[in-house]
């Protein structure tokens, strides 16, 4: 395959409270982790798949991916993570095979994102040559706020965007900026642009948004039910 995705999966899903990595969590009968995969399996194109798994679950992290590759799970391998979400990427870069030009890095706990949102993002890597990065317009007023939670300043909304996953990147640039990064990074589209490299914005999508709270897994499940009816 040309294209790599990573999905990683290793978080261990602490605010979301239910005593088990977030990506192992169910939602409408499926782990967060399948209902990603899902999505990454019915890409336009097949694509080498590497999931980063908690280094406690790495078997059933792969049990689980092999139930969803199928007949794909050739290109599909299942890695340890590590203690921050950029040492999960950086275990995912270790495998890539040779035959890949481009990497997309997603969040397994973005597990509505649908495939056609992979699929602009490879177009958008192939055609720029730069880093891509899914985003959304903010909906609400975002204040910088201080160690005393008084409130520093407003920032200009329409300068703002929610990044989202799958970002997608040339692979030999996104791996040197990995060797280069001297800080951690929420995101892998801000550690590219720290190595110097150019990112541009293609539009996300609502169901990409992130499971973090419990009250994100309940509109998760809404969202299926009536996707269902
Ligand atoms: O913690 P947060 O929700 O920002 O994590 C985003 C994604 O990164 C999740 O899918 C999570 O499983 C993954 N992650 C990871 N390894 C870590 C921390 C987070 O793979 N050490």
């Amino acid at each position: 395959p040309r294209t790599a995705v990573i999905v990683v999966a290793a978080g261990s899903g602490t605010r979301l409270g239910l005593g088990m990595p977030k990506a192992l969590v169910q939602l409408a009968g499926q782990t967060l982790l399948e209902r990603a995969l899902g999505s990454v399996f019915a890409m336009s194109e097949p694509a080498q798949v590497v999931v980063v798994a908690p280094a406690d679950n790495v078997e059933q992290a792969e049990a689980l991916a092999r139930s969803v590759a199928g007949v794909a799970s050739e290109y599909l391998n299942v890695v340890a993570g590590g203690a921050t979400r950029q040492e999960s990427v950086r275990a995912g870069l270790g495998v890539l095979l040779d035959s890949v030009d481009e990497v997309l890095v997603h969040d397994a706990a973005r597990a509505l994102t649908p495939a056609s949102l992979f699929d602009s993002v490879v177009a958008a890597v192939r055609e720029s040559g730069s880093g891509v990065l899914p985003v959304l317009p903010i909906a609400d007023t975002i204040k910088e706020v201080d160690d005393a939670r008084a409130v520093v300043g407003t920032l200009d909304r329409s300068r703002l965007a929610a990044a989202q996953t799958p970002q997608g990147f040339p692979r030999a640039e996104l791996v040197s900026a990995y060797f280069a990064a001297a800080e951690e990074h929420t995101d892998d589209a801000s550690l590219f642009a720290a190595a110097g490299h150019p990112v541009i914005t293609v539009d996300g999508d609502q169901r990409a948004f992130k499971v973090t709270t419990v009250w994100d897994l309940r509109r998760a499940e809404s969202y299926i039910d009536d996707s269902a009816q």
